[in-house]
């Protein structure tokens, strides 16, 4: 067997989560001349976003590629990923724009959108450090229960649980995009270091699931089990099903 490490740390509130985790992607980007950092949208990974923002670190030798996007919402839209990254990230940690990438919702074809983002992913040497969230279905990225444990980037239809659980974003659950641009599962394996942030007790049970049940595709965050270096950071809540 390939030797795996699964580092699981637990932490009591946002604040030291979020530095824990800035400390992890600080050592990311001090690892690499020109580290290439995956950055995940949504709330658990607030705290390290602003634990970056407050170390003053010098960000500009990294490039950095986004999880996914929603497809069906119109260029500036303040929910789409792409705005949502600017205020989390772009502008807090004074990131040149050009070196933040997502998938492009815009493209007529987007299955091409798709290729095209694992080429840019591939262009510029792979990812070092991929930040995840988890969805409370066990979804990574917006990788669905059923999608195949080596998918690529691709179009994907979200669940209702994921735009229910999305809803607090928007007006109304009609507003909530039905599609979105995902990088698959494969994509996400190849990133040279996982560091998933869990946070609440709505994700005490996708966690258990995520990391001590079955590997397979009802729960797409058991994909972590295969993979040779996952660092972990819960909050007591979320990891309260864990021994
Ligand atoms: C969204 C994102 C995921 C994220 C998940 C969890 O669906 N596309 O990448 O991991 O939500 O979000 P939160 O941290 O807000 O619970």
């Amino acid at each position: 067997m390939s030797s795996r490490t699964l580092n699981l740390i637990r932490c009591s509130d946002p604040a030291a989560l979020g530095q824990a985790a800035a400390d992890v992607v600080l050592a990311a980007l001090a690892a690499a001349p020109e580290p290439v950092i995956g950055v995940a949208t949504g709330s658990s990974p607030s705290p390290l976003y602003k634990a970056l923002a407050a170390s003053g670190a010098d960000f500009s030798s990294a490039a950095w590629f986004a999880l996914d996007e929603y497809v069906g919402l119109p260029p500036g839209h303040p929910e789409s990923y792409a705005e949502v990254l600017r205020r989390e990230i772009v502008e807090p940690l004074g990131l040149d724009p050009q070196r933040v990438h997502l998938p492009d919702p815009h493209r007529v074809d987007l299955k091409d959108a798709a290729r095209r983002y694992e080429r840019q992913i591939a262009a510029a040497g792979g990812i070092d450090l991929q930040i995840l969230g988890l969805g409370r279905n066990g979804h990574l990225a917006f990788n669905e229960p059923g999608a195949p444990l080596d998918s690529r980037t691709r179009l994907e239809t979200l669940t209702e649980d994921t735009r229910r659980a999305n809803q607090r974003f928007f007006a109304s659950l009609d507003d909530v995009p039905t599609h979105c641009l995902t990088q698959g599962l494969g994509t996400i394996l190849e990133a040279r270091h996982l560091l998933l942030i869990v946070r609440g007790a709505g994700k005490a049970e996708a966690l258990a699931r995520a990391l001590t049940g079955p590997v397979g595709t009802d729960c797409p965050a058991s994909v972590l089990q295969t993979h040779g270096h996952v660092t972990v950071l819960a909050d007591d809540a979320a990891a309260s099903l864990l021994s």
